[in-house]
């Protein structure tokens, strides 16, 4: 997606060869033009999958999942990272280990938000070493539902993640690949 790739060349920033800062436009401060092309890409890709709601894990991915909700005109889910104290005992919920921020969270659903007639389209900001990803699907599939797509904003191909659920057979869409930040130089994969 040629607009994602020019506003990650010129507003990202390397942090190291690991990590890219994209805080101006996507985690921190947000571009609601971006996040409407976005949702319009998701939505051109996975409109023959039947989407019946779009899920995302809070917090970056909210943005790009609303936008692309509203295409489909279906609701969209927030996985919470911990449970609300308003949910009661009617839950879903599966622990999630974090390699970027070393840090393990428990992926949390209410019951009442998913059945098992749900086909579902996963968004998230990053794709890194798939474990949200993951935790998603296996809260989804859980629940009976079906995970019909996972689109991702920014992908970081030389990490784990991509593979993971290609392996696994997911269909997986990234706006933006990226190969590489290695010299301080963000390469995409065409
Ligand atoms: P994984 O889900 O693919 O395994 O990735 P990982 O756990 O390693 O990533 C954890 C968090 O770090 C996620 O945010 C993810 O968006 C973020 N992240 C991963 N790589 C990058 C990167 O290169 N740049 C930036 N800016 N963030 C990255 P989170 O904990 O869910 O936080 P939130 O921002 O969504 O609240």
């Amino acid at each position: 997606m040629d607009i994602l790739k020019q506003m990650i060349l010129n507003k990202g920033r390397v942090v190291n060869e690991d990590i890219l800062k994209v805080d101006s436009f996507l985690n921190h401060q947000v571009d609601y033009h971006l996040m409407k092309e976005i949702g319009s890409e998701f939505f051109n890709y996975f409109k023959k999958y039947n989407i019946t709601k779009v899920f995302t894990i809070e917090s970056s991915g909210i943005a790009p999942a609303i936008m692309t909700a509203s295409e489909f005109k279906v609701p969209m889910v927030i996985l919470k990272k911990q449970k609300p104290n308003t949910l009661d005992t009617n839950f879903y919920q599966t622990p999630v280990k974090s390699f970027t921020k070393q840090s393990m969270y428990n992926l949390t659903l209410s019951k009442d938000y998913i059945s098992e007639n749900d086909r579902i389209l996963i968004i998230d900001d990053f794709l890194a070493n798939g474990e949200a990803a993951k935790g998603a699907i296996k809260l989804i599939e859980n629940a009976g539902a079906c995970v019909a797509g996972i689109g991702i904003v920014i992908e970081k191909s030389f990490q784990p993640g991509r593979e993971i659920l290609d392996k696994a057979g997911y269909v997986v869409y990234s706006l933006a690949r990226i190969n590489s930040l290695k010299n301080n130089k963000i390469e995409f994969i065409d």
